[in-house]
C-alpha cells in the first residue's frame, strides 16, 4: 500500500489524510483483546457487555496511573504503546512506508517492550502527560467510553505541544459517526504554523504551584487568536470509520478527541512519527516554506484533488 499523488496533495492542502484499511483485521482484534486483558480481574466494565461500557468509569474501575488511565470517559492504556503487537500494528512496514512518503528522511524507530508514555507521570502537577517524555513506542491504545446521558458539549480544538512531525490515529474497532472519532480542523496547519516561534517545538515556562498562571507552554497571542477563530468559523471533520482505517495528521493541525454520543466504545491506537532530523529541526524558526524538510513528493505536489476523494475524506 502506497499513497497516490492525489492523496499526498490532499494531505498537503488539508493537513490530514484518512487511509482506509491500512491495518490488518486480525491484528486489530488481537490489540482489542489485549486492552481487555489489561484490566483488573474483577473490573465492572466487560468486553461482552456493552451496557457496562457506558461511561463514566465506576469508581472501583478507576485508575490514575498515567501509564494506564481509567477515569471519567477516557481509558488510555499506554503500557500497550510499547507492546510488540501494537508496534507491529501501527509501525507496520506499509504504514512506515506511507509516513516516509510524506516525511522523507529516516524514521525514528520504536522500541518494543521499551518505556511507555507516562513513565515519569504528568508534565506538572495536575497537568497532561507529555507524550515525548519516556516514550519509546506509540502513545498507546486510547478508548472513549460512550457518554450515555451526558450533555452535548461544544467542540474545542488544540494543537499538541510536544515535538514530532506526523501523527496517526488508527481505529482498531468500528467507529460510527458521533462515536468519538478523531476530529480535525481541515487546513488549520497552514493557518497555525506561522503563529509558532519554533518549527516543531514551542517555548516552555517552568510550572510553580504558587505562580499558577503559566502551565508549561507559552503560546503566542497570534496562536490564541487563530485557535479562537478556528473554533468559531470552521466546522471540524470527524474521522469516523471501520477497524483498520487510519488517519495521518500534520503536527500543527488543530484537532480534538471526539465526543462519543453512540453506544459503541471508541478504540484507537495513537502514535507519532518523526525523522532522525527532528532534534536539529525542532528549534528552527517556523517561518518560510512549512514543507521544506518534508519529502520531495510533498514539496512538489500542487495540492489538487477530486471531489470523490474529498467526500471519502469526510470533507
Ligand atoms: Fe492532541
Amino acid at each position: 500500500m502506497i499513497l497516490s499523488d492525489e492523496q499526498i496533495s490532499f494531505f498537503k492542502a488539508k493537513g490530514y489524510l484518512i487511509v482506509p484499511g491500512a491495518m490488518a483485521q486480525d491484528q486489530c482484534e488481537k490489540v482489542r483483546e489485549l486492552m481487555w486483558q489489561g484490566l483488573p480481574i474483577n473490573a465492572a466494565i466487560q468486553a461482552d457487555d456493552p451496557t457496562s461500557q457506558i461511561g463514566p468509569f465506576k469508581t472501583t474501575d478507576e485508575s490514575t496511573d498515567t501509564r494506564h488511565v481509567r477515569q471519567g470517559y477516557r481509558w488510555l492504556n499506554r503500557f500497550l504503546g510499547v507492546s510488540p503487537e501494537v508496534i507491529k500494528l501501527i509501525y507496520s512496514e506499509s504504514i512506515c512506508a506511507m509516513a516516509t512518503q510524506l516525511l522523507g528522511g529516516h524514521l525514528r524507530q520504536a522500541v518494543a517492550n521499551g518505556l511507555p508514555m507516562g513513565s515519569y507521570g504528568n508534565a506538572w502537577p495536575g497537568g497532561p502527560t507529555d507524550p515525548a517524555t519516556g516514550n519509546e513506542g506509540a502513545r498507546g491504545v486510547y478508548c472513549t467510553l460512550p457518554y450515555g446521558n451526558r450533555a452535548v458539549e461544544p467542540d474545542q480544538c488544540h494543537t499538541d505541544g510536544h515535538p514530532f512531525q506526523l501523527g496517526v490515529v488508527g481505529l482498531i474497532g468500528d467507529c460510527p459517526q458521533d462515536g468519538g472519532g478523531f476530529k480535525v480542523w481541515p487546513g488549520s496547519h497552514e493557518r497555525l504554523y506561522p503563529t509558532f516561534a519554533l518549527r516543531y517545538d514551542q517555548p516552555r515556562i517552568p510550572y510553580y504551584e504558587h505562580l499558577p498562571s503559566y502551565k508549561g507552554i507559552a503560546h503566542s497571542p497570534e496562536y490564541l487568536q487563530e485557535i479562537a477563530k478556528l473554533n468559531e468559523e470552521l466546522k471540524p471533520v470527524e474521522c469516523w470509520g471501520k477497524a483498520g482505517d487510519i488517519v495521518f495528521w500534520h503536527h500543527r493541525l488543530a484537532h480534538m478527541a471526539g465526543h462519543n454520543y453512540t453506544n459503541t466504545l471508541r478504540q484507537a491506537v495513537l502514535a507519532d512519527f518523526w525523522t532522525t532530523d527532528l532534534d536539529a529541526l525542532r528549534g528552527t524558526p517556523a517561518q518560510g516554506d512549512m514543507w521544506r524538510d518534508w519529502s520531495e513528493q510533498v514539496q512538489q505536489c500542487k495540492g489538487g484533488y477530486s471531489t470523490a476523494l474529498a467526500v471519502a475524506q469526510r470533507l
